[in-house]
């Protein structure tokens, strides 16, 4: 997958996303980062890249002309790109969405900051505006490696153990059961004996019970869905 990214501060890029299995996926080319300034396109004589609102009121916004000369120069046809901007009045992102994500060849994201973008960038060039949850951030970077992070794990080849992702929270609709590791007993603490009987079918029975008690417990909005993409008999259900 290709990935460009227009920001004001390329360096948050590339000495975040070039660490651990993002790092790797890089490295073994399975996804390809083009981190661009878009202040270089700025045709202003002191690369200016933003203005006052017209109409008045505080911050400044990101204008047209260095936004949409960068999206010229790395797109040849516009219909074939997903182009993200992230923002607060986006679509409330999830696993779901990421998973969609990941299926694409070429991302384009666009960072705001200050006020925002002129709304022209988004009705021109963007097919998704995206928000990481209901918080205002100070721009769309951190946001954007939210959104990144999340989908590249999902890219055949980018975790080690192809079903590792399968198992955890949300992608059963449910939240993850605990985890556990050695010693068995930890200055008293003790394991779940059936985590070290070795009978996977009662292993699967717990991780499951777990699962459906801890999002019954945080996350009840989740259960209903669960219940509804899952067949069960009234006493399961119970
Ligand atoms: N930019 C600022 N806050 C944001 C948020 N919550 N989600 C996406 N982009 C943002």
């Amino acid at each position: 997958m290709k990935i460009d990214i227009l920001t004001l501060f390329p360096e948050m890029f590339t000495n975040v996303l070039n660490q651990s299995i993002i790092g790797r996926a890089i490295k073994n080319g399975i996804i390809k980062l083009n981190v661009i300034n878009f202040r270089e396109y700025s045709s202003d004589k002191h690369k200016r890249v933003d203005d006052y609102p017209y109409g008045g009121g505080s911050g400044m916004v990101l204008m047209n002309q260095p936004i949409f000369d960068a999206l010229k120069s790395i797109t040849k046809e516009k219909k074939k790109y997903k182009i993200i901007y992230l923002t607060p009045k986006g679509k409330t992102f999830n696993q779901e969405m990421a998973l969609s994500l990941s299926k694409e060849e070429n991302l384009i994201f666009i960072c705001g900051h200050y006020e925002g973008i002129d709304q022209r960038i988004i009705d021109y060039w963007v097919t998704d505006e995206i928000s990481i949850g209901d918080y205002v951030l100070t721009g769309g970077e951190l946001p954007t490696m939210v959104v990144i992070d999340t989908v590249a794990r999902l890219i055949p080849g980018v975790l080690n153990n192809e079903n590792s992702f399968k198992d955890e929270s949300f992608y059963s609709g449910l939240l993850e059961y605990p985890h556990y590791t050695r010693p068995a007993d930890y200055n008293g603490m003790k394991v779940p004996k059936v985590l070290l009987s070795g009978n996977h079918k009662l292993i699967e029975e717990w991780r499951l019970k777990k699962s459906i008690e801890l999002t019954i417990k945080r996350r009840p909005d989740l259960i209903e869905k669960f219940l509804k993409n899952n067949k069960f008999t009234q006493k399961e259900r119970e």
